[in-house]
C-alpha cells in the first residue's frame, strides 16, 4: 500500500481511529484524549463542583455523564474516559473513603493484618459499582460518535491507599507489608485484582471500547519486587476480562509511572496496549515494547510551555512513536493549574498530523 498514491486523504471517524491504532493499522493521524480530561482545570467542572461534592458527583450517573462530556464539548478528542475515581473500588471493599479531606484522599480502617483482610468483602461489581456502568450507558445515548473508555487502579496501586490509608509518595507501610508478610500481602493483591478484573469486564459489558489500569504507584516498586508481587496481580485481574480480539472483549490497556526499571517486564502484564509516563523515552519504550499499541506521553506539565514549544514536544512524541500503534495523550494526569490554551495547542498539533493511509 506504501507506493500507492495520497492524493486525497480520508478523514477517519473517531471510533475507527481508535480501532485502527489498538489494531496497529495506519490512521490519518494518532487519536487524541488525555488522562484527568475532565476535571478542576475546566471552569465548567469547578461549577459544578461548587455546588456538590466529588463524593456526591461519583454517585450521580446523570452528573458523572455531564462532567464526561465536558472536555468534548471544548476539544475536539477523539475518547471520553467516564468519570469516576479508582478508591470507588476499596469503597465496594469496605472501606471508608473520604475525598475532601484538603490533603487528598482517606481511607478507613486501614487494612494490615489477617483479620483486616477478613472483613474485606468481594462485592458484586454489578451491584456496588452500578453507577458507572449507568454512566457508560447514559454517555453512549448521548455522544454515540465518541469512543468512551473505562478504567480502574491496578491491583499494587489500591493496596498502597488500602495499607497506607491515605496517599504517600515513599509507601511504607505499603511496602513493609510485602517484606514482613509476604503471603498476607500477595492473598490482599489477589482479592483486590479479583474485584479490579471484575469491574472492568463491567465496564467492558456496558460498552467501554477499551480499559486502563492505573498503575500510578508501581515505579515506587524494585524491579524485583514489581515481579514478585505487583506483576502477578496485574495478571490476575486481566485473566477476568476478555481483551483484544476476544468475543465480548476490549483492548486492556495498562498504565504506570516510572515505567523505565519495568519496561522490559511490561510484556508479562498481558496487556494489550501500554500507557507510557512522560519521563520514559516513547522511541525506547517503543523500541523495548515492539509493535504493540502505545499510548502517551506528553508531559502534562509542558501544557504550561510557550505554545510553540508544545507543538514541537507533540510533533517529537509522534514522530517517535511511529505511525502506526500510537494513541497521544500525556504521560499522567493533566494539573488542575493548566492553561486551557496549552491543551488546544496539544490536540491542535495532534490533529495537524497527517499520515499517508
Ligand atoms: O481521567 C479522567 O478524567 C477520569 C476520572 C479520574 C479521576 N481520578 C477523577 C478525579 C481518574 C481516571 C482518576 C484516577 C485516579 N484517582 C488515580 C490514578 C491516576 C493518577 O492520576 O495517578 C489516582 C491515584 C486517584 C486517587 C485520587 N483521586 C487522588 C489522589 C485524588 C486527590 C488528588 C487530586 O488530584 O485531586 C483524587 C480525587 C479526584 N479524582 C479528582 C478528580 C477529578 C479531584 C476531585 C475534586 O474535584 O476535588
Amino acid at each position: 500500500m506504501q507506493d500507492e498514491p495520497t492524493t486525497s486523504v480520508p478523514s477517519l471517524t473517531s471510533r475507527e481511529r481508535v480501532r485502527r491504532a489498538f489494531a496497529m493499522e495506519p490512521v490519518d493521524h494518532p487519536p487524541v484524549w488525555f488522562m484527568r480530561q475532565a476535571g478542576r482545570y475546566l471552569p465548567e467542572y469547578r461549577a459544578i463542583r461548587a455546588k456538590v461534592s466529588f463524593e456526591e458527583l461519583c454517585r450521580s450517573p446523570e452528573l458523572s455523564c455531564e462532567v464526561t462530556l465536558q472536555p468534548l464539548d471544548r476539544f475536539p478528542l477523539d475518547v471520553a474516559i467516564v468519570f469516576s475515581d479508582i478508591l470507588t473500588v476499596p469503597e465496594a471493599m469496605g472501606l471508608n473513603v473520604v475525598f475532601d479531606t484538603g490533603h487528598g484522599p482517606e481511607l478507613s480502617p486501614v487494612v494490615r493484618t489477617p483479620d483486616d483482610i477478613k472483613r474485606l468483602v468481594h462485592p458484586d461489581v454489578s451491584a456496588a459499582l452500578k453507577i458507572v456502568p449507568e454512566t457508560l450507558r447514559l454517555f453512549k445515548a448521548a455522544r454515540p460518535e465518541t469512543p468512551i473508555f473505562g478504567f480502574a487502579g491496578a491491583p499494587w496501586t489500591l493496596f498502597c491507599y488500602m495499607v497506607e490509608g491515605r496517599g504517600g509518595k515513599d509507601w511504607l507501610n505499603a511496602k513493609k507489608l510485602l517484606w514482613t508478610e509476604p503471603k498476607l500481602a500477595s492473598e490482599l493483591l489477589g482479592r483486590i485484582a479479583d474485584t479490579v478484573g471484575d469491574y472492568l469486564q463491567l465496564q467492558i459489558d456496558a460498552g467501554a471500547e477499551a480499559v486502563q489500569m492505573f498503575d500510578t504507584w508501581a515505579g515506587v516498586l524494585s524491579a524485583d519486587d514489581y515481579r514478585r508481587f505487583a506483576l502477578p496481580a496485574v495478571q490476575r485481574a486481566w485473566s477476568r476480562v476478555k481483551g483484544a480480539g476476544t468475543a465480548g472483549g476490549a483492548p486492556r490497556m495498562y498504565f504506570m509511572r516510572d515505567s523505565s526499571a519495568t519496561m522490559p517486564v511490561l510484556r508479562e502484564t498481558g496487556a494489550d496496549a501500554f500507557a507510557i509516563d512522560w519521563a520514559a523515552d516513547m522511541a525506547h519504550a517503543r523500541a523495548t515494547l515492539g509493535a504493540v499499541p502505545l499510548q502517551g506521553n506528553l508531559d502534562p506539565l509542558a501544557l504550561f510551555a510557550p505554545e510553540e514549544t508544545i507543538r514541537e514536544k507533540v510533533r517529537g512524541i509522534i514522530a517517535a512513536a511511529g505511525p502506526v500503534g500510537h494513541i497521544f495523550n500525556l504521560g499522567h494526569g493533566v494539573v488542575p493549574e493548566t492553561p486551557i490554551s496549552g491543551v488546544h495547542a496539544m490536540v491542535d498539533e495532534v490533529r495537524r498530523t497527517r499520515f499517508a493511509i
